[in-house]
């Protein structure tokens, strides 16, 4: 076991967040990731409240100034030019004073908002900047089940691996592969000038995900044609979770602030998601599993996706199952909680979501873990996550079998995450 100095830990990732802070929003990390990303963003918002509130309430502000008008909150604001990333600002072609891609992310906004407001003791001030949220988070809430969810099922699909945040996940591929790749204009990657081609995405993935962002963009980013449009439409356990637990959290802080109209529906949202989410259990997996929405398949590919379905608050047998999965996982992984399972044939230790271990991934399943009553594991997932920043630094993520940093160095939301940790360790 490494040994860990979780004041100088805490100092170092003090100094990741300002280095990657541009002002009102933050980097994940500079060259590869250069503007600010919504999910990123969520998560940084609730390390900077470790140390500056005021920063903090900032970050999320700046996410939320640039919602549509629809209610989507899109998963990249450029707010500066930077050809160093692709795909830019003029393929994504959304038409909005500040440039934004013309998908989204995992919300997490109603989570980091009730955490927030924890952290700064739900005062005055603090109040005051819930209130500038709380209605446009509840819009995004509406946007997502009436435009992701059409018919209702209580289950919201994505319609771009990105969307997912665990954009190249084995979960995706048998969908991704129809897929077509015909009429796709030429283009040039930044992404493998930054990182090691072999841990990222391959050439005929790339050309998918842009197909889908000139198919989307054909129709002129109308969220209400785009989800039945889309070849590719995946429900993702994990991304519901999120959902689900930012619901519930939305309707607490909305309840304590006295908008009870949206607590209602916001917790109706919840228990819905939650019930629906059951039918993507799988007892030979030990987990959830995605669902492809154009076959009506479950997908055989165990991910993390349906790991961290734990955020939701699923029912404590689901929970205790899902330790015991992870327990698995762990006589195989030196570190958890990996991004595919160690036993598929498919897993691959460094490419991106197909086997390395993501802190912020582990963080939500921590928490999960934890509120379902699974301390000692949610305990250990802190303790791998520790241990793996005291080994290789603040990466974006690493390998499970040796530890490595891969991806980008110097990682705000890593960073974010491991003040979380420690604040949990010191207040055991
Ligand atoms: C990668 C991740 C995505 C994240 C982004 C910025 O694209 O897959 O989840 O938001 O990097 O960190």
């Amino acid at each position: 076991m490494t040994s860990i100095d979780t004041t100088q830990v805490q100092h170092h990732a003090i100094s990741v967040l300002r280095e990657n802070d541009r002002g009102s929003y933050t980097v994940p990390t500079k060259g590869l990731y250069p503007f600010q990303w919504n999910w990123d963003s969520c998560f940084t918002a609730i390390g900077q409240a470790h140390y500056d509130i005021d920063r903090a309430w900032t970050e999320m502000e700046t996410l939320f100034a640039h919602q549509w008008a629809d209610g989507m909150v899109p998963h990249i604001i450029f707010h500066v030019e930077d050809d160093g990333y692709f795909p830019g600002a003029d393929v994504w072609r959304s038409g909005k004073a500040v440039p934004t891609s013309g998908i989204t992310q995992p919300p997490v906004a109603g989570f980091a908002l009730e955490r927030l407001l924890q952290k700064s003791g739900a005062d005055e001030a603090a109040r005051s900047r819930a209130e500038g949220l709380i209605g446009a988070i509840d819009r995004w809430h509406e946007w997502f089940y009436a435009c992701r969810d059409p018919r209702g099922e209580g289950l919201v699909a994505i319609i771009h691996p990105w969307e997912s945040g665990r954009d190249n996940s084995i979960d995706w591929d048998e969908a991704f592969a129809r897929v077509p790749t015909e009429g796709v204009a030429p283009y040039t990657r930044r992404d493998t000038q930054h990182a090691d081609p072999a841990h990222r995405p391959t050439k005929e993935q790339y050309d998918r995900y842009l197909w889908l962002v000139q198919h989307f963009r054909d129709l002129a980013w109308d969220n209400t044609k785009l989800h039945d449009a889309s070849p590719f439409q995946i429900v993702d356990p994990g991304f519901n979770a999120i959902l689900v637990r930012s619901c519930d959290a939305l309707a607490n802080v909305a309840a304590q602030l006295g908008h009870i109209e949206i607590a209602a529906r916001n917790r109706a949202l919840a228990q819905k998601g939650r019930e629906a989410l059951e039918r993507l259990w799988s007892d030979r997996h030990g987990q959830y599993l995605c669902l492809d929405r154009t076959t009506g398949q479950l997908i055989d590919s165990p991910s993390i996706g349906g790991i961290l379905t734990v955020f939701a608050g699923i029912p404590r047998a689901r929970a205790a199952a899902i330790c015991a999965t992870i327990e698995k996982e762990e006589s195989k992984a030196r570190f958890i909680v990996p991004s595919h399972s160690v036993f598929d044939s498919r897993f691959d230790a460094k490419r991106y979501w197909r086997g390395p271990v993501w802190l912020v991934v582990n963080y939500m399943i921590a928490s999960g873990l934890e509120a379902s009553g699974q301390t000692a594991m949610a305990r250990r997932i802190i303790a791998s996550s520790l241990e793996l920043i005291a080994l290789s630094g603040f990466a974006e993520y690493y390998d499970p079998i040796d530890g490595e940093a891969l991806g980008g160095k110097t990682f705000t939301w890593t960073a974010a995450v491991v003040l979380e940790f420690i604040a949990h360790q010191d207040a055991q």
